[in-house]
Parts: structure tokens; C-alpha cells; sequence
């Protein structure tokens, strides 16, 4: 199958982390959200690993909270000693209310509120990376009035172009994130930064795009920064201590999806920034990646149930389902690819060809189109491979649709993570 979680047990049931599938959404009903927490485990210990080994020191990853962000996560990343990115106060509260502790936690985003800022600091946020003049001095008046020196990193943008889609692409010097470095804006940013009384200046930050399945866009930015680290240590005697490098690896949706060997690449971007220091003489920098999607995309799955399907004559196939972009809007957003199978007749072959659709009062509510299942009719569970990143963390109450329950799978026991959002959630929030 697509990853080593995924099989099919005697039953010509779909098993997800060693679980019958068909057995889960009978418990939970559907649709359902299921999370392999040992495989989100396992992807900690290999980016740690990897860090730890090739740059050493204090390099090491952080989770990129935003790609699956609910109270248990944080609570496994904390347990698995991995530091975190943040990128609202919500995300920030969210990782509190798990024990998270927030000295390892890095504030994100192009425009932090004057509340973010001070709801951060007041709960001791490790690192702002920021973002522009304003939030330097709203970070540098409350640190002052806090008696503290806040560490900050900057985010830049090397101008790079990693050929993902346009829009989860952020490394280019038009787009809303950073301050171009190209345009000399970056520099007198720095300067700016240095004269602030209250702020630890750490280092540079970039992050140059998502599923990005190889090396080269991490080093060719690497080399923009390395050299920019070295101008900058030559005009304003500032050298950086920390180089943030982003998030970004790719993870496998479909078959003709590459594979990726996430230890391997820190090793060779490992071996290209430390050639690029020596060259440009200064010392390797403490190096950070922000790993999101690599870090859970295929520790989930989502489990629905097949209503109505539909044939058009001489035209496609439609078969819904009770979710759809409410809880995965990945499709309708990006058009992006996904495997899927039915999870109680996964041994039957798979040659029915139809367009999937969801469930909301929108034609564009699709999951994909020209999949490939076994034959359905209604009541058949439909799975969805690897959706544990940017599904839940995206999932809407568009239509008024409750939001499904994630349940965290470990060793062979199942576990209810977050429930299932009911109709008085919905109204919660109604005052008149
Ligand atoms: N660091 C920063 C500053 C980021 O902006 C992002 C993602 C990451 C790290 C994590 O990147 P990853 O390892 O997950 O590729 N909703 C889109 C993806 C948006 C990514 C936003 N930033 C999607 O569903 O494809």
C-alpha cells in the first residue's frame, strides 16, 4: 500500500496502524478522523535524530503546529522532545492547555496582533520570528515594560522559487511574508533591529515553500542566507547565531508520488551549508527546519460513509460522501491528489472510476476526481490515505456541517482525541 501503516487484514478490511478501520468507524461513526501517533512518533525521532547527528549542537526541528493542531498533539510533540512553531495566539493556547512548554515554542506569522504579542510574552513564548517594523516595536516596548530581552529571529525572503504550487509557495520577494533581501529592505531592517534595547537579535529565518521533495530548494536558499549572513557580519558587524531554514518536505499522496528519505537530505543540506560557511568564513550557524506536513500528513486517515452514487450516462461517476471540504478543502483549494479505497471491500479490485464528492451545497466540494475504488454503493466506508496534515487544522463549519472527531491510535489501542463537534457547538456561539 501506500505507506507501512496501511494493510489489509482477513476480513478484506482496511487496517490503519495495525486497527480495522471498518471496526473504528463502527465505534466512532463517521466521518472519522484516525491519527497514528507512533508514526508522528517516529518522524520526531528521525528529524531529531537527524539534526542532532549532521549540524550538532543546538540545530535541531520544530513542529510546524499548524499542519494538525489539537490539545493531544502537542501533548505527543512534548513528549517526543520536539520544540514547536506557532502561528496564532490560538495555536499558542492550544499548546498551553496541553503542558507544552513554551520556552521551546517560536511565534510565526506575517502580522501578530498587539494582543499576540503581549498574550505571548506574558506566557513566556521562546522566540518571535518577525515579521516587519511594526511588530519589532510592539515586541521591543513590551518586552521594556515586561523588564525582559526578547529573543527574535527575522524572517527574510532569499527570493527563491521552489516550483510548488503559486500558492503554498513563500519564498519569493513578492509575496506577503518577510523582508526581501534582493531589494536591500532586509539590511536596514537589521540595523533597525539592532538598535532595540529589549531585543535579543538571534538570527534569520526563511521558509521557501511546501512539498518540496528534494534538497535543492533548502540548499540554493541556504546559500542565499549563508552569504547574506557573511554580508551582513561585513556592514553591520552583526553575525547571526541561528538560521532558520522553513518547513517544506513533501510527503507521498499518490503512487507516482516520490518517496522521500527525510535523514538522508539533512545530510546532504548538512554537507552543502557547512562547505558554504567555510567558504564564506563564517562558523555554521545553529540550524532550525520547520517540518509540518512531513510530521503527520501520513499518520492519518479519514473514514466516510458512501451515500448517494451516481452514474451520468456516457458522462462520470459521482459518488458522495457525509464530509468533504468541511473537514479536507485541500482538493477544492489546491487540487490536490489523493488515494483512496473502500475500507470494508479493500480486497475487491479497484476499477470503478468516479469523481468524490462531498457533502456541502457547493459544486467545487470535491475530493478528488478520476479515483480509482472498488465498486460502492451506499453505506461503504470510503478512506481517504494520508490526511493528517492540513485536514483537521483547515476543517470549517461551512454549511453547518459538524467538524468529525480525530481519534489517536497507539500500540494497538484506539483513543478518543477530540470529539465529535455537535449541533449545540455549532449554535455556542449565538447570542441572538
Ligand atoms: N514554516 C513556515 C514558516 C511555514 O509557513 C510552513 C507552512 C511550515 C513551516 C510547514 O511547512 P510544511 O513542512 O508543512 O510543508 N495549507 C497548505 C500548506 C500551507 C503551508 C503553510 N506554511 C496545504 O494544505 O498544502
Amino acid at each position: 500500500m501506500l505507506h507501512t501503516n496501511i494493510t489489509v487484514n482477513e476480513k478484506g478490511h482496511l487496517t490503519f496502524a495495525g486497527m480495522d478501520t471498518v471496526a473504528l468507524a463502527e465505534k466512532y461513526g463517521t466521518p472519522l478522523m484516525l491519527i497514528d501517533e507512533n508514526r508522528i512518533r517516529e518522524r520526531a525521532a528521525t528529524y531529531i535524530g537527524a539534526m542532532e547527528r549532521y549540524f550538532g549542537g543546538e540545530s535541531k526541528p520544530l513542529y510546524a503546529s499548524k499542519a494538525l493542531s489539537f490539545t493531544g498533539i502537542y501533548k505527543i510533540i512534548a513528549d517526543a522532545g520536539m520544540s514547536i512553531d506557532i502561528v496564532s495566539s490560538g495555536e499558542l493556547y492550544t499548546a498551553k492547555n496541553a503542558g507544552f512548554p513554551l520556552e521551546n515554542a517560536y511565534f510565526h506569522g506575517n502580522n501578530k496582533t498587539d494582543f499576540d504579542i503581549e498574550f505571548a510574552i506574558d506566557n513566556g513564548i521562546g522566540y518571535f520570528i518577525a515579521d516587519g517594523y511594526e511588530e519589532i516595536d510592539k515586541i521591543d516596548s513590551y518586552a521594556a515594560e515586561k523588564g525582559i530581552k526578547q529573543r527574535v529571529l527575522l524572517r527574510l525572503t532569499p527570493g527563491i522559487d521552489p516550483h510548488t504550487n503559486e500558492k503554498i509557495s513563500t519564498g519569493k520577494v513578492d509575496c506577503k511574508f518577510g523582508t526581501p533581501i534582493e531589494t536591500g529592505q532586509a539590511e536596514k531592517y537589521i540595523a533597525y533591529v539592532l538598535s532595540k534595547a529589549n531585543i535579543e537579535l538571534m538570527g534569520y529565518h526563511c521558509h521557501i515553500g511546501s512539498q518540496v521533495f528534494d534538497c535543492v530548494p533548502f540548499c540554493d536558499a541556504a546559500d542565499i542566507m549563508i552569504e547574506y549572513i557573511a554580508y551582513i557580519k561585513k556592514t553591520l558587524g552583526y553575525t547571526a547565531k541561528v538560521l532558520n531554514l522553513g518547513g517544506g518536505f513533501g510527503v507521498r499522496y499518490v503512487e507516482s508520488d516520490p518517496y522521500i528519505n527525510i535523514d538522508e537530505n539533512i545530510r546532504l543540506i548538512s554537507e552543502h551549508i557547512k562547505a558554504r560557511c567555510a567558504e564564506n568564513g563564517i562558523a555554521v550557524p545553529t540550524i532550525l527546519m520547520e517540518p509540518g506536513r512531513s510530521m503527520v500528513a501520513d499518520a492519518g486517515m479519514t473514514i466516510y460513509s458512501v451515500g448517494t452514487v451516481k452514474t451520468i450516462s456516457d458522462y462520470k461517476s459521482y459518488v458522495s460522501v457525509d464530509g468533504g471540504m468541511t473537514d479536507n478543502p485541500r482538493y477544492t483549494l489546491y487540487g490536490s491528489k489523493y488515494t483512496m479505497a473502500l475500507a470494508n471491500k479493500a480486497n475487491e479490485p479497484a476499477d470503478f472510476e468516479c469523481t468524490v464528492g462531498g457533502r456541502c451545497c457547493e459544486s467545487g466540494d470535491l475530493l478528488g476526481e478520476n479515483i480509482f475504488i472498488q465498486k460502492p454503493t451506499r453505506g461503504d466506508l470510503l478512506a481517504v490515505f494520508v490526511t493528517g496534515a492540513y485536514n483537521y487544522s483547515m476543517a470549517s463549519n461551512y454549511n453547518r456541517v459538524p467538524r468529525p472527531p480525530v481519534v489517536i491510535i497507539k500500540d494497538g489501542a484506539d483513543r478518543l482525541a477530540v470529539r465529535r463537534e455537535t449541533f449545540e457547538n455549532l449554535c455556542a456561539l449565538d447570542v441572538d
